[in-house]
């Protein structure tokens, strides 16, 4: 513990934070992506740093600065990201997985640029390691998980669905039907559901404050 982290009350905890999108190579020039920004997971990662804790950020191809007292960590494709997450789990006390990882990979990845076809263009695609559900699946009993989910339908029971399946502490469900939520904004409008079931509704709020609510609810668990 360093001697400016005394006396904070994630002081000696490691922490793992995934954040920003993935890009999928199609071919030298192309690839598969989404529009995360990497804000809500650079907000986190800051915020458990300011509360002590010694954070790792895994991030995907973003254009923000990176956050300071931070060790971050670059990837591009969710196969590299899946590697350093992996990498860095087992040290980890907290991990908060907000990467919009892609689901879907290019089966081959052509090493020239493909030239254009004269009719339609298909590619195969084949489904990526789920992360979050890989580090559910070996966490330990003394690790806590947190991850998002982000849906347009079914918001609560496909949350909870997720919750479950890997093996969470508790999930943050991001609704995309708010104007001024989810992907490439300033704010976010979020549900926070744990495992006995407990529903928590946050206000439309900047992603900063959002972040300041899902590092209070982590300290009340550390
Ligand atoms: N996630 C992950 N690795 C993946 C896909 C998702 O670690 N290959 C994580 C995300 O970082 C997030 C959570 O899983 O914390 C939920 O992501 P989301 O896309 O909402 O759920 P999926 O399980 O991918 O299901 P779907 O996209 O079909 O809703
Ligand atoms: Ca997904």
């Amino acid at each position: 513990v360093k001697f400016s982290e005394k006396g904070l009350p994630l002081a000696g905890k490691k922490a793992l934070v995934s954040a920003g999108p993935t890009y999928e190579a199609i071919d030298p020039v192309r690839f598969i992506g989404n529009h995360s920004s990497g804000k809500m997971g650079y907000a986190i990662a800051t915020q458990l740093e300011e509360l002590g804790a010694d954070v790792t950020l895994v991030s995907g191809p973003s254009a923000l600065k990176l956050p300071k007292g931070v060790d971050t960590i670059s990837v591009t494709s969710a196969a590299e990201m899946l590697h350093a997450c992996e990498e860095h789990f087992d040290a980890a006390d907290i991990v908060v997985m907000s990467a919009a990882v892609a689901d879907y990979t290019p089966v081959e990845v052509a090493n020239q640029k493909i030239k254009k076809k004269e009719n339609e263009f298909s590619i195969v695609l084949k489904k990526t390691a789920d992360i979050l559900a890989t580090l559910g699946a070996k966490k330990k009993e003394n690790q806590l998980l947190v991850g998002f989910a982000l849906e347009t339908n079914n918001e609560l029971e496909n949350a909870k669905d997720k919750l479950i399946r890997k093996n969470l502490d508790f999930i943050v469900l991001n609704s995309m039907q708010d104007k001024g939520a989810g992907f490439a904004t300033d704010t976010n409008k979020v549900t926070i559901i744990d495992r006995a079931g407990n529903t928590h509704e946050f206000s439309l709020k900047s992603k900063e404050e959002v972040a300041k609510d899902i590092c209070s609810i982590i300290v009340s668990l550390s």
